[in-house]
């Protein structure tokens, strides 16, 4: 029998994830969604892209949470957009409230699932998603830093005239303006980019990476991005459903790692069949440290909004 995955939300990130799960072939998807018909007529429709696409699992919709049963795994997308001129924290009590009913829900039709949270704020929702769930800690974890690290891999490609996927970066942090992208963990072919771009230069692709979301909400002026997204999120849960092992910037719950506890935040992890197997700790400098621990406080702040 297949595996399944429950995609929570037929928009454009919901779509795009059950898009690409489909094409790598893994799992049987289901998208759930509020409106009546619309995760049904886009899973039909992807349907009978398959021939040509060639896949060959199943792709489903449905209004009701009853059908995400048995899902081995949920990536969790509903929720508002950003507008130009929005921060990700300016959905919070909005998406609060849906990330809370999936959350229920999850609890309720797939005890035994694993979550991969994508809806905003990012680092906010993935933690409420754990205590509303109540799934241990290694069963849920938030998509942002592999998203990060991708737009931070493609402006170095884009700089250097490379290959993208020889270009390996890490961002860490809040997936929001306090991100940390980390210029001293980015290689192109395991070479330190401080040997191939100039330290101006640097920072110039460090702070478009930091406001990569924000950049692509102005030009849609409707909403935010989703291939990238959706296509991150995808790694994610491939990595989780087949053990890959990979090792991704992604949001985690820390217990002192990083001297920092009781919050969701990015940070590199290897993902495989028990979701987040291990947390890794890198040598930080003091620079690069106190960024990560002053995105965590700014989020720190935030949960405070909704009662944590
Ligand atoms: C982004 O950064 C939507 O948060 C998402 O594009």
């Amino acid at each position: 029998m297949n595996k399944k995955v429950a995609v929570i939300g037929a928009g454009n990130v919901g779509a795009s994830v059950a898009q690409y799960m489909a094409e790598a072939n893994i799992a049987d998807v289901i998208m759930i969604d509020i409106i009546e018909g619309f995760p049904q007529g886009k899973a039909l429709d992807m349907t009978q892209a398959g021939p040509i696409r060639n896949y060959n699992c199943m792709i489903t919709g449905s209004n009701d949470y009853k059908d995400i049963k048995d899902s081995d795994l949920v990536v969790m997308t509903a929720g508002l957009a950003r507008k130009p001129g929005m921060s990700r924290e300016d959905l919070l009590a909005a998406n609060a409230e849906i990330v809370g009913t999936a959350a229920k829900n999850i609890k309720e039709h797939a005890p035994n699932a694993y979550v991969v949270v994508v809806s905003n704020p990012l680092d906010i929702m993935t933690y409420h998603m754990w205590k509303v769930t109540g799934f241990p800690k290694n069963r849920v974890c938030g998509q942002a830093g592999i998203l990060d690290s991708t737009r931070f891999r493609a402006f170095v490609a884009m700089e250097l005239g490379v290959a993208m996927r020889d270009v390996q970066a890490m961002v860490m942090g809040g997936h929001g303006d306090t991100m940390v992208p980390l210029p001293r963990y980015t290689t192109v072919a395991g070479i330190p980019i401080k040997e191939l771009i100039g330290a101006d230069r640097i920072k110039e692709i460090s702070e478009r990476t930091r406001m990569g979301g924000g950049e692509i909400v102005k030009l849609l002026k409707t909403g935010s991005a989703y291939y990238a997204p959706a296509s991150a999120s995808v790694e994610m849960a491939r990595s989780i459903l087949c053990d890959e092992k990979r090792v991704v910037p992604c949001s985690c719950y820390l217990e002192g790692q990083y001297g920092i506890k009781d919050i969701y935040i990015g940070v590199p992890a290897i993902l495989g069949a028990n979701g987040v197997e291990k947390v890794l700790e890198l040598d930080l400098s003091e620079e690069e440290l106190g960024a990560l621990k002053a995105s965590a406080d700014k989020y720190k702040g935030v949960l405070k909004e909704i009662g944590y």
